[in-house]
């Protein structure tokens, strides 16, 4: 897709993956809002490539809407919408002060899972007014991002997981669905990325986390999820699926 000058959205683009994102989708030439709770850190990014940033919770109905009508006057109706936004706080099912707190699996679900549908949801609306740019009448790209938790999800990740196994099912009704306005609706699941999300860990876990990636033996780098989200971009066959990022890794019970 000719990304010159189209209006492009990344939630979670304050940090990590998203701000690695925004800042390919702006060499590609195109016109960024930069979506984060931390509004500062969506403004730090925007200003780097000249973008929208807005402080924005994924998970609140009015904060999207206001969000999606702020850049939609601004930089026009996305093509291409990409979720990054998320939390991994660990919690064990039967915890050393008693259960699973009920609020904290609540939070994961509604900020991963809640969040990424209230985006894709306001986002395709606005979709569907685009004029299609592919002989096969493509409109515009979603994608949204899970884990290879959602598979293979570890000790103290029953919300995480549980959040990102959602996002896995949501992919192939939401591209279904929205298949006959020439949306794609495509998740990323990656492994072990180096951002903050993972680099905040203690140096002796993340050396051992590293140690468990068959190849290449090492985090991915944000850049590298921004490959995979630019040739989703580009090609339009992929649709309604999920791709491992993952360097082959299959996330061991703890
Ligand atoms: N880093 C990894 O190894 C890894 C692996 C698998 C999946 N992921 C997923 O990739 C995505 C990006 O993660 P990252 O590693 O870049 O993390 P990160 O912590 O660097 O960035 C996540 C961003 O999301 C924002 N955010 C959190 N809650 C929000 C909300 N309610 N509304 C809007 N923004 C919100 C944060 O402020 C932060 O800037 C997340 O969904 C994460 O679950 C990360």
């Amino acid at each position: 897709m000719n990304l010159t000058d189209a209006a492009v959205v990344v939630t979670g683009g304050g940090s990590g993956m998203g701000a690695a994102t925004a800042k390919g989708l702006a060499a590609r030439g195109a016109r960024v809002a930069v979506l984060d709770l931390d509004g500062d850190a969506a403004s730090r990014t925007a200003k780097e490539i000249n973008g929208l940033g807005l402080a924005v919770d994924v998970s609140d109905d009015a904060s999207v809407q206001q969000a999606f009508e702020a850049l939609v006057q601004n930089l026009g109706i996305p093509r291409v919408v990409v979720s990054c936004a998320g939390i991994a706080p660990a919690s064990r099912v039967v915890g050393r002060e008693g259960p699973h707190p009920l609020d904290l699996f609540q939070r994961v679900i509604n900020v991963n899972l809640v969040g990424t549908f209230n985006v894709l949801r306001v986002a395709a609306t606005q979709m569907t007014a685009l004029e299609p740019v592919s002989e096969s009448g493509q409109r515009g790209v979603i994608i949204n991002t899970a884990s290879v938790a959602a598979f293979e999800g570890q000790i103290g990740q029953a919300a995480y997981a549980s959040s990102k196994g959602g996002v896995v099912a949501l992919t192939l009704p939401a591209a279904r669905e929205l298949a006959r306005f020439g949306i794609r609706v495509m998740t990323i699941a990656p492994g072990l990325i180096g951002t903050p999300m993972l680099l905040n860990m203690p140096d002796d876990v993340q050396a051992s986390l590293a140690t468990q990636v068959p190849f290449p033996q090492r985090f991915g780098a944000p850049e590298e999820f921004t490959d995979l989200v630019l040739h989703i971009v580009d090609n339009e066959m992929l649709n309604g699926d999920v791709i491992r990022l993952d360097g082959a890794i299959r996330l061991a019970p703890k």
